[in-house]
C-alpha cells in the first residue's frame, strides 16, 4: 500500500437505494477514526444479456468497484438488499469474479463485515447476512460484527444485528432508516476502521 490513506472499502449493491443509504451511514462512522477513510463502491446490475456493456460509471451514487479498490483495502464491508433471504446475484457476480485476488492472498487477514436491507422483518436479514461472511471467510479476511455494548442492539424494533447493520425497508413506502438503524450503522464502521488500523500495523 503506497503512501495513500488507508480505506475501507463500503462495498455494495443497491437498486431502490435502501442498501446505499446503510453504505453512506457506515462511511461516516469511518470518517469518526483519524488515519482512514471511507471509499463508497457499488457494483452494476448483473444484465440478462451478458454481451450488454454498461456505461463505466453509473448515472448516480457510488462509482463501480475496481478490482484494486478490493485489492488495496485496509478493511471491507459490504452490502447487499436480501433476495429470498441471500445476497443479490450483482454482488455475488462481482465477488465471484475475485479469484485472483483468493490465489494472491490479498485480503487475508484483514477485517470484514457485511450489511443488508430487507422488506420484511424477519424475511432473512440474518441468513443473508451470515452467507455474506462466506466469500469473506475463503479470502481469508477476520469478521467484523456489532457487539451488544451498542446498547441500540438491546432495543431496536427496526433493523441491526449482532451479525452486521441492517434495515427493515417495509414492503410499502420504504421505510427511511430509523435512528438505531443509523446508530448501529455508524458504530460498525468505526469498530470496522479500528480494527482494520489495528491489523494492518
Ligand atoms: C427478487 C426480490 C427478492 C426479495 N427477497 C426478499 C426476501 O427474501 N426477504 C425480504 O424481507 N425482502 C426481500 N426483498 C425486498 C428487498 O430486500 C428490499 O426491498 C430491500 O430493502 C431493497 O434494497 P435496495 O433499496 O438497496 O435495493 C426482495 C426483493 C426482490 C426484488
Amino acid at each position: 500500500m503506497s503512501d495513500q490513506m488507508p480505506y475501507v472499502l463500503v462495498l455494495f449493491y443497491s437498486r431502490t437505494g435502501q442498501t446505499a443509504e446503510l453504505a453512506s451511514q457506515i462511511g461516516r462512522g469511518v470518517a469518526r477514526v483519524n488515519g482512514i477513510e471511507a471509499r463508497l463502491r457499488s457494483v452494476p446490475p448483473v444484465s440478462p444479456d451478458t454481451k450488454a456493456s454498461l456505461p463505466a460509471v453509473p448515472d448516480s451514487g457510488a462509482p463501480y468497484a475496481s478490482k484494486s479498490d478490493l485489492a488495496d483495502c485496509a478493511g471491507l464491508a459490504i452490502g447487499s438488499p436480501t433476495r429470498f433471504g441471500n445476497m443479490a446475484a450483482p454482488l455475488k457476480h462481482f465477488l465471484d469474479s475475485t479469484g485472483d485476488l483468493w490465489l494472491g492472498g490479498a485480503l487475508e487477514g484483514k477485517p470484514a463485515g457485511a450489511f443488508t436491507s430487507t422488506g420484511s422483518l424477519h424475511g432473512g436479514q440474518e441468513t443473508t447476512l451470515t452467507t455474506m461472511m462466506m466469500p469473506l471467510l475463503h479470502h481469508g479476511m477476520v469478521i467484523c460484527g456489532l457487539p451488544y455494548s451498542e446498547k441500540s442492539l438491546g432495543t431496536t424494533e427496526t433493523g441491526g444485528t449482532p451479525y452486521g447493520p441492517t434495515h427493515w425497508a417495509g414492503t410499502g413506502e420504504q421505510q427511511p432508516l430509523s435512528s438505531h438503524e443509523k446508530t448501529l450503522c455508524q458504530a460498525f464502521g468505526e469498530r470496522l476502521a479500528r480494527l482494520a488500523l489495528k491489523l494492518s500495523d
